[in-house]
């Protein structure tokens, strides 16, 4: 059993797009064992996506997610981190594939509805930035 995080982004929230992103991952056999709405800081976003502090796009990436609320979830299941990664989408909307959430809702690669953790450690990393062990649901 995996775990990874995923976050419905600002843009998403705005767009009333909650129901349906968590809509997909029920859909797909994705359990949901922790979940809260939270409005980042710029500092919160600027930790939160560290590994990208040296990208030309840091800036304009960290001040977006600190532009609204966000939806952040522990999703549990059989290879996670993966299969949320192939219901999200390519980053980038106009390469992720049919029937994805980025292909069927997002415009552009920053305001892309939602994130999801490429790997085991990022996942791990990610999960205990917003999460504690009382707010994981065994
Ligand atoms: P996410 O999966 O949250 O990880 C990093 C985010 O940076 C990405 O989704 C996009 O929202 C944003 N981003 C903006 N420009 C780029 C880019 N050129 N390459 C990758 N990510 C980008």
């Amino acid at each position: 059993m995996e775990r990874t995080l995923s976050i419905i982004k600002p843009d998403g929230v705005a767009r009333g797009l909650i129901g349906e992103v968590i809509r997909r991952f029920e859909k797909n056999g994705i359990r949901i064992v922790g979940m809260k709405m939270l409005w980042m800081t710029r500092e919160q976003a600027r930790g939160f996506y560290a590994v990208h502090r040296e990208r030309p796009f840091f800036d304009s990436l960290t001040k977006f997610m600190s532009s609204g609320p966000v939806v952040v979830m522990v999703l549990e299941g059989e290879n996670v981190i993966e299969k949320n990664r192939r219901l999200m989408g390519a980053t980038d909307p106009s390469k992720a594939a049919e029937g994805t959430i980025r292909r069927d809702f997002a415009t552009e690669i920053e305001k892309n509805v939602v994130h999801g953790s490429d790997a085991p450690e990022t996942a791990a990393f990610e999960i205990g930035y917003f999460f504690n062990r009382f707010e994981i649901v065994a």
